[in-house]
């Protein structure tokens, strides 16, 4: 099975999540929708609704809900990176110039506010306890992992486990909630929806994982993102931390110089990225992606062969081997 496939199966579910999402984020002050457009147009690929369709579809909930809950996941998503944009001083996001550099830091953090307060209208409509209590939890929980990745900035000392910790917290809560939705949704008891929790929570490490080697050998016009920011922004990823860790001190030393002074200019990010390089760090974190969706892949193995189990396995090793 193929991607494409995939995304051809659900493609019917995700115009109508596309639907809601156009109509989420109309507003009579204009510079809202056009905000808006910029950043949910430019080529996301969401990715959450769709592991939404395809939970939905494992478990055999077809309902209407599914539709406004998958375009407020992508809300969430949506205002997240508006506001880590801001945070990050980011200049790129999807191949375009981020919004906070065309609009300011103030107009992309009321968009973000917006999209956040209609993901949460979005998910009223559920009328569903249960959901609501869940992607609210999610919320809170990325908040505390973009925040303990904020204090822990410019500090060299962090480890694995830390990073794992925020990795958790700030991205794969949010694909563990997607996944969850289908079997809360259909009503099944706690044992798939924890399964499916933890599925989900494996596929948003790797993606960061994935995220985080790409940030040090990715091309730009490919990730669509500035190559170099986590060094320049003194943010400690799994490559830069493993091959500290695994170097001789006087040139682990002179890195951890310019990672904690959170000043460096593009030598600075290319002398890091060659330290990563030549130590090992990119190959660590990529072998760790790959048995984090291994264990993924594990996890949904008993479940009959379906067409959706089969296509979360497709994704499963889509988010591992992507470069974009
Ligand atoms: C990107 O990480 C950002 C996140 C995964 C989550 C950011 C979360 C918040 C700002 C808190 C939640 C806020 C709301 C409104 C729900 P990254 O900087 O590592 O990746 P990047 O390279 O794509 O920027
Ligand atoms: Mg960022």
């Amino acid at each position: 099975m193929q991607l494409q496939e995939i995304i051809n199966a659900y493609e019917k579910d995700l115009a109508v999540v596309e639907s809601f999402l156009e109509q989420g984020r109309e507003s009579y002050v204009d510079l809202i929708p056009e905000i808006s457009r910029h950043i949910i147009m430019s080529g996301g690929k969401r990715i959450r609704p769709l592991l939404i369709m395809i939970s939905a579809d494992l478990f055999g909930y077809h309902g209407e809900n599914r539709y406004p809950l998958a375009a407020a996941i992508e809300f969430i998503h949506t205002a997240s990176l508006l506001h880590d944009d801001v945070i990050d001083h980011a200049s790129m996001r999807r191949g375009k110039a981020a919004a906070n550099q065309l609009w300011g830091n103030a107009a992309s953090v009321l968009v973000g506010d917006y999209l956040y307060a209609m993901a949460f209208k979005f998910l009223t409509a559920s009328n569903n306890q249960a959901v609501q209590e869940l992607v609210s939890v999610a919320t809170a929980t990325m908040v505390e992992g973009e925040t303990l990745q904020l204090i822990k900035s410019g500090d060299v000392n962090i480890t694995e486990e830390d990073y794992l910790s925020i990795v958790e917290k700030k991205t794969a809560i949010l694909m563990a909630t997607a996944c969850a939705l289908g079997p809360v949704l259909a009503g099944e008891p706690s044992s798939s929806v924890d399964m499916m929790t933890d599925f989900g929570m494996k596929l948003g490490i790797t993606f960061q994982l994935t995220d985080d080697t790409l940030d040090y050998v990715g091309v730009e016009e490919d990730f669509g993102k500035t190559i170099g920011m986590d060094v320049r922004e003194g943010k400690m990823t799994l490559p830069l931390i493993w091959s500290l860790q695994n170097s001789p001190s006087s040139r682990a030393d002179r890195i951890r110089r310019i990672v904690a002074a959170k000043s460096a200019d593009d030598g600075d990010v290319e002398e890091v990225a060659g330290f990563i390089r030549d130590t090992g760090g990119i190959e660590y974190a990529l072998e760790k992606a790959g048995s984090f969706v291994a264990e993924a892949k594990e996890l949904i193995a008993d479940i009959p062969p379906s067409f959706p189990r089969d296509a979360m396995v497709v994704l499963s090793d889509h988010v591992l081997s992507r470069t974009i």
